[in-house]
């Protein structure tokens, strides 16, 4: 959500932090700051607003920085006090001294705040994030020795963080902590760093090691020393990262969103690679160690997730019922956590989440984890936390998405489903060989279907133009691309801020119909050969009776399409049972053009971040 990067070493130590900061803006924007020991100082700058604010207000007082040494730096995503400077990090102790960083929720945060007042501390903002920086101040003052100090402090703090901080009287170490949330450190040469994620370290090093809860890292330019909470030295592996400097470069594309959109293609054919060798044979899903006695045993799957993935989840759902039988729930993660489930040791739990990091997924998992389900996780990050808690891991290898609305991955997690549903029907024998092969068939054509939709967008662009200032949209759709309709209308919504709802087709006459009219165009998804086909269309009839106008999404070669509707946007010819695949990919574009047209800032939407990661 915020961003951390700390850094110490040979290197320009603005630029480093600068640098990784930058690569980490799309998780969190409304504020930045950076806290550099300078001269044996701790010298502090802050702007609202996005991080070139950061940088301009740097060279604006290039000429009083002489050469920092060490530093640390930090994006904000408000969740205590408004975006503002004074709540921006780092936060400071009294005496100005130690300077902090942040990512997460304290929550005694008060109690611990009134403590603080008492003893003579002077605070300055809102935030949860400044009682840390007394807090260690205050213990500071007995041990004076920092790890020692962030040591006492940490167990006086409830809640989730990842914090990295500075101080005066330490020249050149920092230190990280962290609880909930993820932190780790990159290792160096001559340098070393302490950073939210390892997208921070993409450019410097390809080697870090990962804090578990509770650890507390001590670095400097030549050294590295990992604590469990009590003090005794852990021996932490060294990890190599997969990620190269390219997957964060835009390639020419005006916004990363566009860039993830036309990568699917290729995504899909990344996450069929090696499970579909010949159509004739079960696919090959080592990961998923789900055999025939575990499956006996299994009364129910359950999927937790937010956002998009919970709109995949949903269309997971569907197809597992359809191809092997099998009961199952899907929860949004934060409702999950607080209602008695009946999560047992024979459910199998979905936990499904691009980034591995959310929050409430976490928690649902951790959750469903002390009720001994198997844990399944489905993520683009196999080295998150949610991760960590896997039985069985699904990696999407959808290569970093870093435009907040979610498409590539969206496309990944659907793949996955499809063969995990399949996978199912096979251990189960629940389906005829024929139908399956031709499944398989199917689904090894759908990257250059996506080709073809994505090499002439001249339609949707001009749909796009042409609807960009309605205020108000209903997309429809029945059976499987009910979660195509509900992620369609998400989009719209999350980047270009117009009101959008998915809905049931059917259920638009039980309520909905009252608000149609001119004003507000309706977005039906038809599949011609589907069962559901006929029936969306007479729900687009009654709505093109009351003046709304029609968009459809549609394979239909049928001419009297064009008589019904006012626009057509049309698909490959598709199944419509993986019709998902594709139709999920005009509506991107659509949101993405809209989004254009209104001149919104597409790849990082306002109030919204990457990676949510409190709850
Ligand atoms: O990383 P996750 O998949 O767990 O994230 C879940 C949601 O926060 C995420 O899908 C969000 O809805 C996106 N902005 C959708 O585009």
């Amino acid at each position: 959500m915020c961003g951390i990067v700390g850094y110490t070493g040979k290197g320009d130590v603005i630029d480093v932090i600068l640098k990784g900061l930058t690569n980490l803006e799309y998780r969190g924007y409304d504020s930045a700051g950076i806290a550099l020991r300078d001269e044996n100082k701790i010298k502090i700058y802050k702007a609202l607003g996005k991080l070139i604010n950061l940088k301009n207000e740097l060279e604006t007082n290039k000429s009083e920085i002489k050469n920092p040494t060490s530093g640390i730096g930090h994006i904000r995503w408000a969740t205590h006090g408004n975006p503002s400077v004074i709540n921006a990090h780092p936060h400071t102790c009294t005496c100005g001294k130690l300077a902090v960083v942040h990512n997460g929720i304290i929550e005694n945060y008060k109690e611990l705040r009134e403590i603080l007042i008492s003893k003579g501390c002077k605070f300055k903002s809102q935030t949860d994030t400044e009682v840390i920086a007394h807090l260690i101040a205050d213990e500071y003052a007995n041990t004076k020795n920092l790890e020692a100090a962030v040591r006492n402090a940490v167990k006086k703090l409830q809640g989730a963080y990842a914090i990295c901080l500075i101080h005066e009287d330490e020249p050149d170490i920092i230190v990280g902590a962290r609880k909930h949330a993820p932190m780790l450190v990159g290792v160096g040469e001559g340098e070393n760093f302490i950073a939210s994620d390892t997208t921070a370290l993409i450019e410097y090093t390809k080697r870090a090691i990962y804090l578990e809860d509770n650890e507390i890292a001590v670095i400097s330019k030549d050294k590295i020393k990992i604590t469990d909470i009590e003090g005794i030295e852990q021996v932490k592996k060294i990890e190599v990262l997969p990620w190269e400097p390219v997957a964060l470069s835009k390639l020419g594309y005006k916004h990363y969103m566009l860039k993830e959109i036309n990568e699917q293609p290729d995504v899909i054919r990344n996450v069929l690679n090696g499970k579909i060798s010949d159509i004739q044979n079960p696919v090959i899903l080592n990961e998923v160690s789900l055999n025939k006695d575990i499956l006996k045993n299994l009364n129910k799957i359950q999927i937790i997730a937010c956002g998009t993935s919970l709109h995949a989840a949903m269309a997971g759902k569907f197809l597992m019922e359809e191809f092997a039988g099998i009961s199952v729930e899907v929860e949004a993660s934060s409702e999950y956590i607080y209602k008695r489930t009946t999560t047992d040791s024979s459910t199998l739990v979905i936990g499904v989440s691009q980034s591995g990091e959310t929050a409430d997924t976490i928690t649902a998992i951790k959750q469903a984890k002390s009720k001994n389900a198997h844990i399944l996780i489905i993520t683009n990050r196999p080295d998150s936390n949610m991760a960590r808690l896997a039985d069985s891991l699904i990696p999407l290898n959808a290569g970093i998405e870093v435009s907040v609305a979610a498409t590539k991955s969206y496309i990944a997690q659907l793949i996955s489903f499809y063969l995990l549903a399949i996978h199912l029907a096979e251990i189960k024998d629940s389906l005829p060989k024929s139908y399956l092969q031709n499944l398989k068939h199917e689904m090894i054509q759908l990257p250059s279907k996506i080709e073809s939709i994505l090499s002439d967008t001249s339609v949707i662009q001009a749909c796009a133009r042409k609807y960009s200032s309605y205020k108000n949209f209903i997309y429809i759709a029945r059976g499987i691309n009910l979660a195509t309709a509900l992620e369609g209308a998400l989009k719209l919504k999350e980047i270009s801020y117009i009101n959008a709802t998915g809905y049931p087709a059917g259920e638009l006459k039980h309520g909905p119909i009252a608000m149609l009219d001119e004003t507000m165009p309706v977005l039906s998804i038809l599949i011609p050969g589907g069962i559901t086909y006929e029936k969306v269309l007479s729900n687009c009839e009654e709505a093109k009776a009351r003046n709304a106008k029609l968009i459809a999404l549609t394979s239909s070669e049928d001419e009297n399409i064009n008589n019904i509707f006012d626009d057509v946007i049309k698909l490959p010819k598709v199944s419509e049972i993986l019709s998902p695949v594709l139709a999920c990919v005009p509506l991107q574009l659509l949101s993405y053009y809209i989004a254009e047209f209104l001149g919104k800032d597409v790849d990082q939407p306002r109030n919204l971040a990457k990676s949510v990661t409190v709850e």
